[in-house]
């Protein structure tokens, strides 16, 4: 029998074994957005252990779903907003209660009723697992929340913090191109520092956009983000009138900047090296982008709820995830042009720069402009290292739209937030095509993924047929006194892909 109207399809109930927790984003037809989390208490070997599992028989699996072993709640505590990824299972032996406790206060919650001994209660989604006649296959359905129709399953990720190893560092051997002082692993500066250590998040955003080794960034980057995660730092600290004042431009170190090989000069493998090289820059640069967002614009919006810090947090770690995966294949497909010896470019930053007044801006410009033209892109990049046989780089790069896709969702979801937040007549198509009107110059290209953008939120009347109208005064005014050439890079690298 189908489910209830109201339950929605999350996952083949088999795909859930692969992890114990998963963060879940709905969105509802009026653009309205949910974070949950749900939680597999049982572990994968319990699964296995049923006789028939590899058959799916699923009469004898539905008694499973039906033991409540998955449990969904929201993904922020409602005491002061903290996410709950991290949150420790505990069970109770005396009233047999399986809670979450919050990783910020430790305040409990049952995981079926969602009360707390505290006297607070979240909300629970009823779960339920059952064979969809269709296919045979047994699946996981939940409980739609109240307040919106239609809601859709726009992500469903496994929290993790498996990463890709930190980049290499350049240990390389450029000596001999590049004579400049390159840092290692022992030159780094430490990941903690040892005099005023960050307490805060803001505190830590702004050191690691002050960090201009990419190696300390990655690594500062999970460590801070591991500590929110986990309720170590003191709080977000975005409505502390002693939050730190980000950088205008974060720094980058002179070695990764003196590029030794004129990327129209390689050949070959090395063209894949080109292409690996320009997409970690622009990967350095986001995750700038993702702690620039947060510290730039946190303390002037005090009413930025925890889960803006969460979903953005979420990004930097991505985007250092995505620098290691991308220098590793570099280091791997072409150990002689490591990071560091092709020329980079900082057209992103130029675009912080022009919407740094604006949070909206920001949100439009970058995350569903920028952002949005990645998912147009990527497949396509996919594909050229398909057709050259490189399977790795091609599972690191799929990884990376994915997360992507999750990112402009964020963009779309903080963009709405911040137009209802300015009344109701505020309409997120009208007020983005506004916003790319005037922080955007000359069209926003396609073709379009439209599907991937679709997931993301972005529907056809966001960005089709749409101009920017910035002029050439009102960019020189908002750049003030930005200069790309002062970063000693280049506005544009030409990049010559060679044709396979
Ligand atoms: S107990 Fe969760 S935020 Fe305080």
């Amino acid at each position: 029998m189908q489910p209830a109207a109201r339950f929605i399809q999350i996952s083949p109930f088999k795909q859930l074994l692969t992890h114990s927790r998963f963060m879940l984003t709905l969105r509802s037809d009026a653009g309205k957005y949910h974070s949950l989390i749900l939680f597999r208490l049982s572990t994968a070997a319990d699964y296995a252990s049923f006789p028939s599992f590899e058959n799916e028989r699923l009469e004898k699996h539905a008694s499973v779903g039906n033991n409540r072993q998955i449990y969904v709640m929201e993904s922020t505590c409602p005491h002061l907003g903290a996410d709950m990824s991290h949150a420790d299972i505990e069970e109770y032996e005396d009233t047999g209660a399986t809670v979450a406790v919050c990783p910020w206060h430790r305040y409990d919650f049952d995981l079926r009723t969602g009360k707390s001994e505290t006297g607070l209660q979240t909300c629970t989604y009823t779960v339920e697992v059952k064979t969809d006649p269709a296919d045979d296959v047994e699946k996981v359905y939940m409980e739609t929340p109240s307040g919106g129709n239609n809601w859709r399953l726009v992500e469903l990720r496994p929290v993790s913090e498996e990463f890709a190893d930190p980049p290499p560092t350049s240990t390389h051997p450029v000596s001999h191109v590049n004579p400049v002082t390159v840092s290692t692993a022992e030159t780094l500066d430490p990941v903690i520092p040892t005099e005023n250590a960050p307490r805060t998040l803001m505190q830590w955003a702004v050191l690691i956009l002050n960090t201009a080794n990419p190696t300390l960034k990655v690594l500062r980057t999970r460590h801070a983000v591991h500590m929110f995660r986990t309720g170590k730092l003191d709080s977000i600290g975005h409505r502390s009138s002693s939050a730190p004042k980000p950088p205008d431009v974060p720094p980058r170190e002179d070695s990764y900047l003196r590029n030794t090989v004129t990327p129209g000069k390689v050949k070959g493998r090395r063209s894949l090296a080109v292409m690996l090289h320009a997409l970690a820059n622009i990967e350095q640069w986001a995750i700038d982008l993702a702690w620039d967002i947060m510290a730039r614009f946190g303390p002037s919006h005090p009413d930025l709820p925890p889960a803006f810090f969460s979903d953005f947090t979420k990004m930097a770690l991505d985007e250092s995830k995505h620098f290691s995966l991308l220098t590793s294949r570099l280091s791997a497909t072409s150990p002689s042009t490591p990071y560091g010896t092709m020329p980079v470019h900082a057209s992103l930053w130029e675009s912080a720069t022009i919407t740094s007044h604006s949070l909206r801006s920001r949100l439009a410009i970058i995350h569903l402009v920028h952002e949005a033209r990645g998912l147009d892109v990527n497949p396509g990049t996919i594909e050229r290292f398909r057709r050259a046989g490189d399977k790795e780089s091609v599972a690191a790069l799929e990884i990376i739209h994915a997360d992507e896709v999750t990112h402009v969702t964020s963009g779309h979801r903080w963009f709405t937030w911040m137009c209802a937040r300015e009344g109701a007549e505020v309409d997120p198509v009208w007020a983005f095509r506004e916003e790319v009107r005037r922080g955007w110059r000359g069209n926003v290209k396609g073709p379009f993924n439209v599907e991937a953008r679709e997931q993301a939120g972005l529907t056809r009347d966001f960005y089709e047929a749409l101009d920017g109208e910035m002029g050439e005064e009102e960019m020189q005014r908002r750049l003030a006194g930005f200069r790309l050439d002062d970063l000693g890079v280049k506005a544009q690298v030409e990049v010559q892909y060679e044709g396979k």
